[in-house]
């Protein structure tokens, strides 16, 4: 290297040393005084001690216009590299506030689409931690075009690595489409926010007084809008989070998921006896029937403060890692809408992608009746999940606790829909409708005919409860494949999910399907 060139490059050496490491006291300090970590500190925790391998940390920008000619900074503004969690492969990118906010220019978009790649090809996950200002507006439309590159790779690894987005910054405009392309999305509470419009645009065009948190923080999208799967009190929190949902999910569509090793003792479950209470409108908590039936401690939930009416997540039985969808009795009676719906459907089809079995909890009194749910589109978005569940091909259990009511029998993983078992507890109600709405509707002449109504309506509910309100027709049928005691359902789920552990199934061929967006 010729004199000129090697003083030049020590000189930005020891600037991005200065910006990046030890001698950046001022850098660092900016990130630590708003309670972040620097981008390289988030790499440090989130990998195995010295695993990292950095790629491209002598990338500059190649801009020249408006003063940019005179600042350069190595690695421009984002880490990338690879490194293991637990010892399994993964491909990071980590963007550097103090770098010109963290904005995307032309060669940080190639640095991370580099990492995109070699992620797609060796078949390993891409974890983005995003802290940015946005497109590098120095730069105008080659940093514009940068985000499109990252976007059609985030396409293009949909559905063959798991790609994980955790924003510990801001993340505006149009790069909130890059995580939102991405399989599951982790916010920290009171330094991150993601809109497409911020708050001062907003109230120019709403005349809406609402700060940047109130718009796009942690909590907003984890209960309003449902964009973050994840809100994590601190960035420590965040990264932890992100290692144990690694821990449940393989590293590709070609692998399972790791598997714990686990010897079967006495898997009966008493305590599971005890859940559905003997009044059927009295409400619980789906939660207690997934802790009863999969392995202790293993359920990590995933959109937990969004659509509460369903839970998803991920847990182990016997060691192995399954997908749980439940009903949830305890809010809004597990009656399914708009959001919980998508909800379901949007997890259905990552454990779908990615080989994870999945199993169903069913206590669902029906879809939610009403103005708000037709008029935004409760029929396209029910028929998410409805698809979802059809489109599935890895091995589906479902056991339905309570009720099974109407269109959301078919819906929840029903055997008619390709589910591969069905199991019912006896206090299973299986029919098209609660049995009072049954009896009032199809005995209305009688029973407003009757001497006394309300007796009459009574007995034509009791006469429905005894016919329908329980599992055997639809165990006589074989829609049910077997009726069994809370206290054996784990049992029974472990064995079946042996028997489907080498399950094939192929959809017909297509080009793809077109699930109702
Ligand atoms: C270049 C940027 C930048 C950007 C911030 N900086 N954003 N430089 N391009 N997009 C620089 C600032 O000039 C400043 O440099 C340093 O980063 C820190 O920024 P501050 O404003 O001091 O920090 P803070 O007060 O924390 O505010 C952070 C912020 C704000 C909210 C992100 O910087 C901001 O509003 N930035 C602009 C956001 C934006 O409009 N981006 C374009 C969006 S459009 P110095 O040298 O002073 O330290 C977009 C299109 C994507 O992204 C399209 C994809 C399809």
């Amino acid at each position: 290297m010729d004199k000129k060139l090697q003083e030049k490059f020590d000189e930005l050496t020891r600037k991005n040393k200065e910006a990046l490491q030890g001698g950046g006291e001022k850098r660092i300090a900016q990130q630590h005084t708003k309670g972040k970590l620097t981008a390289r500190e988030r790499v440090v925790l989130l990998l195995d001690e010295g695993s990292f391998e950095e790629l491209g940390k002598f990338v500059m920008h190649r801009s020249k216009d408006f003063g940019l000619d005179k600042e350069y900074y190595l690695g421009d503004g984002v880490i990338t590299g690879y490194g293991t969690i637990y010892g399994r492969l993964v491909y990071v990118f980590s963007q550097d506030f103090t770098v010109f906010g963290g904005s995307l220019s032309e060669t940080h978009a190639e640095k991370i689409v580099k990492v995109m790649e070699l992620a797609m090809k060796n078949g390993a996950p891409v974890i983005g931690l995003n802290d940015s200002g946005g497109a590098r507006i120095q730069e105008g439309v080659v940093s514009l075009g940068g985000y499109a590159d990252i976007f059609y790779r985030n396409v293009m690894a949909s559905g063959v690595v798991p790609q994980i987005s955790a924003i510990m910054g801001p993340c505006a405009g149009g790069a909130v489409y890059s995580p939102a392309m991405t399989d599951f999305i982790f916010m920290v509470e009171n330094t991150s926010f993601m809109f497409v419009t911020g708050p001062n645009v907003v109230k120019t065009v709403t005349h809406e007084n609402v700060t940047a948190e109130e718009l796009g923080g942690a909590s907003a999208h984890s209960a309003k809008s449902g964009v973050t799967h994840f809100a994590c009190a601190n960035e420590a929190e965040c990264i932890n989070q992100i290692k144990t949902l690694f821990s449940y999910i393989p590293q590709n569509c070609e692998e399972d998921a790791p598997r714990l090793p686990y010897s079967l003792g006495d898997e009966r479950r008493t305590q599971l006896n005890d859940i559905v209470p003997p009044n059927p409108n009295q409400p619980y908590d789906m939660r207690e029937v997934v802790n009863g039936i999969v392995d202790e401690n293993s359920f990590f939930e995933v959109h937990k403060n969004f659509a509460e009416n369903i839970i998803v997540g991920f847990a182990r039985l016997a060691g192995r890692s399954i997908g749980i969808v439940g009903n949830q009795p305890a809010s809004l009676a597990g009656v399914l809408d708009i959001h919980s719906s998508v909800k379901g459907a949007r997890f259905v089809r990552f454990c779908d992608s990615f080989n994870i079995p999945l199993l169903v909890l069913e206590d669902v009194p029906g879809f939610l009746p009403g103005t708000d749910q037709e008029w935004n589109g409760i029929i396209t978005n029910g028929a998410k999940l409805l698809y979802a569940f059809s489109e599935a091909t890895v091995p589906r259990v479902t056991v339905i606790t309570r009720k099974a009511y109407g269109g959301a029998y078919d819906v929840m993983n029903s055997k008619h829909i390709g589910a591969d078992l069905n199991y019912a507890w006896p206090t299973a109600e299986i029919a098209v409708m609660g049995a009072k709405g049954a009896a009032e509707i199809i005995f209305k002449k009688e029973i407003s005919e009757a001497e006394n109504p309300e007796a009459k309506l009574a007995e034509k509910v009791e006469e429905y409860t005894q016919k329908f309100a329980n599992p055997y027709r639809a165990a006589h049928r074989g829609y049910i494949d077997e009726v069994i005691f809370p206290e054996k359902t784990r049992a029974k789920l472990i064995k079946a999910f042996q028997m489907l552990e080498n399950k094939v199934a192929a959809l017909p061929r297509k080009k793809h399907g077109n699930i109702p967006l």
